[in-house]
Parts: structure tokens; sequence; C-alpha cells
């Protein structure tokens, strides 16, 4: 990444930390977020906890249905993408496209190099190329195993509730709903990774990666959704109705893969 570029990012970061405590509205929705059962369902708890008749059999069930729904997910940033007026808005959403194709700025490979996650295992690799890694490394034959009714309901429901929203609720579902949550549940993953299979950091980098040092992206959604909260009064509540919209569909989501855990 050309050097303009790294000066750039760090001075963006540096304002994201400073306007996100300016942002009481937006991070009020994130307390009620976090409070949702999507975030710490008894499923997350129990892949971590291998509370179930067959963990390992249950993770891998996990890499399965959920590559389903990851793959999509730069389709749904683009969706977004384009419902919003403000280019600077859109452009934001154009970072983090970039650094859904594994584009990682001087700061980030620095923050992640702290942690002992070397540069050379997410550099310029995409993040569904990541979560393939993942799923390969637990023996997984891409083909053997087809995607659920569950999975592929939460994603074509996901996917036409954010063609069909508002610009408003459809960044309260990605950012609010989603990309502002994902730590919080990939944390629950990553303890289930290490309690119940030998793989390697390097295998299962993509969800350290968002956990620890992925939250920019929604920051930055959550600074569009503060803007979006000042052009109309009925706004915060459209972003708060998507918000919920999203976790109730990721709830669903677990509900089902906690029925397939407790039969394997
Ligand atoms: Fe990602």
């Amino acid at each position: 990444m050309a050097a303009t570029n790294c000066v750039f990012n760090k001075s963006r970061r540096d304002l994201n930390r400073m306007n996100i405590l300016q942002i009481p509205r937006t991070l009020a929705l994130t307390d009620i977020a976090y409070e949702h059962r999507a975030i710490h369902h008894p499923y997350l708890q129990a892949l971590a906890s291998g509370d179930l008749p067959n963990p390992q059999a249950a993770l891998e069930d996990f890499a399965i249905q959920y590559q389903g729904y990851t793959s999509w997910f730069p389709n749904y940033l683009t969706c977004v993408m384009s419902k919003l007026q403000s280019e600077r808005h859109r452009g934001y959403f154009a970072e983090n496209l970039d650094e859904e194709k594994g584009h990682l700025d001087a700061e980030t490979v620095q923050q992640l190099e702290q942690l002992g996650i070397a540069e050379a295992w997410v550099q310029g690799i995409p993040h569904p190329v990541l979560f393939r890694r993942f799923r390969n490394a637990l023996g997984i034959d891409a083909h053997s195993k087809p995607l659920c009714h569950a999975v592929i309901d939460w994603r074509q429901k996901f996917r036409s509730m954010l063609q069909q929203c508002s610009a408003s609720e459809a960044i309260g579902a990605m950012g609010l709903g989603t990309e502002s949550i994902v730590k919080h549940i990939y944390r629950y993953i990553t303890t289930a990774i290490q309690e119940h299979t030998d793989l390697c950091r390097r295998d299962y980098v993509f969800f350290e990666l968002h956990s620890e040092v992925d939250d920019e992206h929604a920051e930055l959604m959550m600074r569009v959704a503060d803007d979006l909260a000042d052009e109309a009064p009925g706004n915060l509540e459209q972003i708060h109705r998507g918000m919920i919209k999203a976790l109730d569909l990721r709830a669903t989501f677990w509900d089902a893969m906690y029925a397939r855990a407790g039969e394997a």
C-alpha cells in the first residue's frame, strides 16, 4: 500500500476514535444489540464449552453452514453501499470492501503482529478465502456436505431485506446489527476451536482478525448511522428496526444450528 494511503488511514482512525464518543444515540443502540440473544446464544456458549453430544462435529457443521452466509458478505456490503447518497459514506464502504479483499494498512498489520499474527497469514487474502482455510483445516470436503435450509433461508432473507429496505434500516442491519456485534460472537468460536481442535492460529485467523482488529468497519458504519439519524426524525427508529431484524435473523439461524448440534 502506498505511504500516502497509510497516512490517510492512520489519521482517519484517530478521527474515528474521537468521533465515536460523540455519537451517544448510536452507541446506545449498540448496547441494545449487545443484549440480544443472537450475541450470547446458548448455541455459541455450548460450542465454546463443548457441552454438546459431539463438540467437534458441531464445529464442523458450523464451518460448513456459516460459509454459506459469509460467502455472500461482499454482496451485502455492495447492496447497502448502493443505497447511500453521500459520496463520503460510499467511500467508507469502498474501503470496507477493499479490506474484505484482504488489503491491510500498516497500522492494522502492526496491531496484528502485536497479537502474534503474521502479516503473511492475512495480507492480500480475501476474507472468504480465510474462512475456507479454516474449513479446509478441519478436513471438510466442500462438496460433501450440503448447505442446510436454515442458512439458505438466512442469507436470502437478509439479502432481500437489504434490497428492499431504506438506507437507514440497511445501515442498522449491516452496521449495528452485524459489524458491531460479530466480534463478540467470534470470540465464542475462537474458544471452541482452541478447546476442541488442534488447529494452529494461522488456520483460524479469520476469527481473530474480526474479533481483535477489525472494529473499524463497525465504527465507520456507526458514523454513517449517526449522520442518517440527523437527516430526518424517523431515521433513528428505522436504524433500530434494521438492527433488530438482522439480529432476529441471526438468532433464528443459531436456533436451527443448536438443534442440529443436539442431534449430532
Ligand atoms: Fe471480513
